[in-house]
């Protein structure tokens, strides 16, 4: 994750073919109920800031970093949609009961074509970096945009030139990576050897 840009401009291709690969993400029943909201606009960029952030005028370094950022994008998911696209024929559940879902897939599917777009980024030579929208300010991102009530963001990503060169701004510096044979379980919970 970056979380520091230079001021220069994203290749408007890059943000299409980022979209482009976002809708290839799986969704389940193929409902894709998804949507982006996409700021390339500075002045669009500095709103989704204003509604966002506490104090806009003397910003922290890490608001400072991600301001700098010439795009943001927030995928959103639609509820209603995969409640409908499951009433349908083929799938049957009429009766539209959420306990019926095993895991929200509105915000799952959202989240895979999140990753994505941050993959396409990376790919671009671009950095990224996902962040979510602070509950105490949804209603003011929602107002700002007019995002609809029947869709939420399930996050925000921002896209831009990484600042100061190559380093990785880097989480494993301060916190170690989980190894992989404590979170992978072979064939019985708690078992990491293979055979
Ligand atoms: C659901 C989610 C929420 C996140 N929220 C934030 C956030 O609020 N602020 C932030 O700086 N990074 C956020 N991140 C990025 C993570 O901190 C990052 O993926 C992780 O720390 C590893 O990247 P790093 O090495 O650059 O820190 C979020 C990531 C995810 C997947």
């Amino acid at each position: 994750m970056v979380r520091d840009y230079s001021d220069e401009a994203v290749d408007p291709a890059v943000v299409d073919r980022a979209l482009a690969n976002a809708v290839r993400a799986p969704s389940a029943g193929f409902s894709q109920g998804w949507a982006f909201l996409v700021l390339e606009q500075p002045e669009d960029v500095r709103r989704f800031w204003a509604a966002t952030a506490d104090d806009l005028d003397e910003p922290d370094s890490w608001l400072a970093g991600m301001m700098g950022a010439p795009v943001v994008i927030l995928p959103c998911s639609s509820k209603a949609t995969y409640l409908r696209r499951y009433a349908e024929d083929d799938k049957g559940w009429t009766d539209q009961d959420e306990s019926r879902w095993p895991m929200p897939f509105w915000h799952m599917d959202a989240a895979m074509a999140a990753l994505l777009i941050l993959q396409t980024a990376t790919d671009a030579g671009l950095g990224s970096c996902f962040i979510g929208v602070p509950p105490d300010k949804d209603a003011a991102v929602r107002e700002a945009f007019g995002i609809p009530d029947d869709h939420d963001p399930v996050g925000v990503i921002t896209i831009g030139h990484r600042a100061g060169g190559e380093a990785p701004s880097g989480s494993p510096r301060t916190r170690t990576r989980r190894p992989l044979d404590e979170l992978v379980h072979r064939g019985h919970w708690g078992q990491a050897a293979r055979g």
